[in-house]
């Protein structure tokens, strides 16, 4: 028992982490042509205190939305605690319940601007949005939430990154358009990754390497700094995941390096290059070559195509036609230097014949510039159409 309350404080410490507004907006700007006409959902969203929500409430009308719903796990610690007061069949309940708002009209009263539109109490004396109580626990998971999810046109929010995967996979199923913020280390996870490959998801507009800061709860020891009375916590390795059109993913990379083999040493185990930044990229290569995984931020299906990630024993074992094990001897030299050996990762011999395994790697290869020019953007509007909207 003591081992999964300690299991389940882990996860919630890794999962309350709160989105700025400024953030939110920041991205969501490139998006709005998107969200026309749309049932937007943030469903690990307490309306009370998501900056999601409040987002889409105060630009309902400005992105024109037909709906939106949001709603609130009572497992997180912040859920509900305005509720009481709302709901008279409360008594002597716990104040974690969970619940959702729906918003169907946004109205400025008095016209005066003055109306706080993130108020959730003032939304909903509105008789066309509903607040009501959910039957479960406001899991996204669960059938209710399931049911939302299937009305809703575009799924936006920052979920929980411990089941950031299971997350993805339920809006996949479900194919549901999505904004939504994940954890780097997710870019390189095989299902996300393949997802990466088959070019159902990539990386959103806000600068992908610099990470993110958030809003965390006051029980919280590590912290960044404080802003208005509320704690703030950096997390380096946060970005923003979409499958909505972003620009950048339709502009080539420039490439300028020239490919020597001197400069570009093949790994002993994989048929392919080593190539250490994606500005590295030799413009005269079109072989197979291993890449940092943080050139998918950058990544143009159209200049390149991704091969599949180093590291990966099934994949190099039962598809990858050049994958060479090493042999025993190498495993044992490298042994000798004491280092991690995981035998798929794509090495580089020095001259002396010892083995230096490289960090992280994708491999990717650049289209011929014919296949290139035949290709058909594989993004959903065309990239003039794009290019209009994406002016922020
Ligand atoms: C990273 S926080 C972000 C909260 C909010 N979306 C935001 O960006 O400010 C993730 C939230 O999801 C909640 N959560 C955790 N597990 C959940 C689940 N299974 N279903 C729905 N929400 C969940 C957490 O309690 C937490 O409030």
């Amino acid at each position: 028992m003591a081992r999964v309350d300690l299991t389940n404080a882990k996860r919630a410490k890794k999962d309350e982490f709160y989105t700025q507004l400024g953030d939110i907006s920041k991205e969501l700007k490139y998006y709005k042509p998107y969200f026309k006409d749309k049932v937007v959902f943030c469903n690990c969203d307490d309306p009370y205190e998501s900056n999601f929500f409040k987002f889409f409430a105060l630009n309902f009308n400005f992105f024109g939305l037909k709906k939106l719903i949001a709603t609130c796990y009572n497992g997180s610690p912040i859920a509900g605690d305005e509720l009481p007061l709302l709901f008279d069949d409360m008594g002597e309940e716990p104040k974690k319940i969970a619940y959702k708002v729906e918003i169907t009209e946004v109205k400025d009263y008095n016209s005066d601007g003055a109306v706080n539109l993130t108020d959730v109490q003032y939304l909903i004396q509105n008789d066309k949005n509903v607040l009501s109580r959910l039957k479960g626990n406001g899991d996204f998971r669960s059938p209710e939430c399931v049911e939302l999810l299937k009305e809703a046109d575009i799924v936006v929010t920052n979920p929980p990154f411990s089941l950031f995967r299971e997350y993805v996979a339920l809006l996949v199923k479900y194919q549901k358009q999505y904004v939504i913020i994940g954890n780097t280390n997710s870019l390189a996870c095989k299902e996300i990754f393949g997802l990466f490959q088959k070019d159902q998801i990539r990386t959103g507009y806000t600068n992908f390497n610099v990470g993110m800061f958030f809003y965390v709860l006051d029980s919280f020891e590590k912290y960044h700094h404080i802003e208005n009375g509320k704690k703030i916590a950096r997390v380096s390795t946060s970005c923003w995941y979409t499958n909505l059109p972003v620009s950048k993913h339709n502009e080539d990379i420039i490439l300028y390096k020239k490919y020597s083999p001197e400069d570009y040493p093949k790994y002993d185990n994989y048929d392919a290059i080593n190539v250490d930044s994606y500005k590295d990229i030799p413009c005269d290569y079109y072989g197979a070559m291993g890449v940092p995984v943080t050139f998918l931020d950058k990544y143009n299906p159209n200049q390149f195509e991704i091969i599949w990630r180093g590291g990966d024993i099934e994949w190099a074992e039962a598809e990858c036609t050049f994958y060479t094990p090493p042999t025993k001897e190498m495993a044992d030299n490298f042994k000798k230097q004491d280092k991690t050996w995981r035998i798929q990762n794509p090495y580089l011999l020095d001259k002396d014949g010892y083995a230096h395994v490289v960090y992280q790697r994708i491999f990717i290869r650049r289209r011929q510039p014919i296949e290139y020019q035949q290709q058909e953007s594989k993004l959903p509007m065309a990239a003039e159409e794009q290019a209009k909207y994406n002016k922020p």
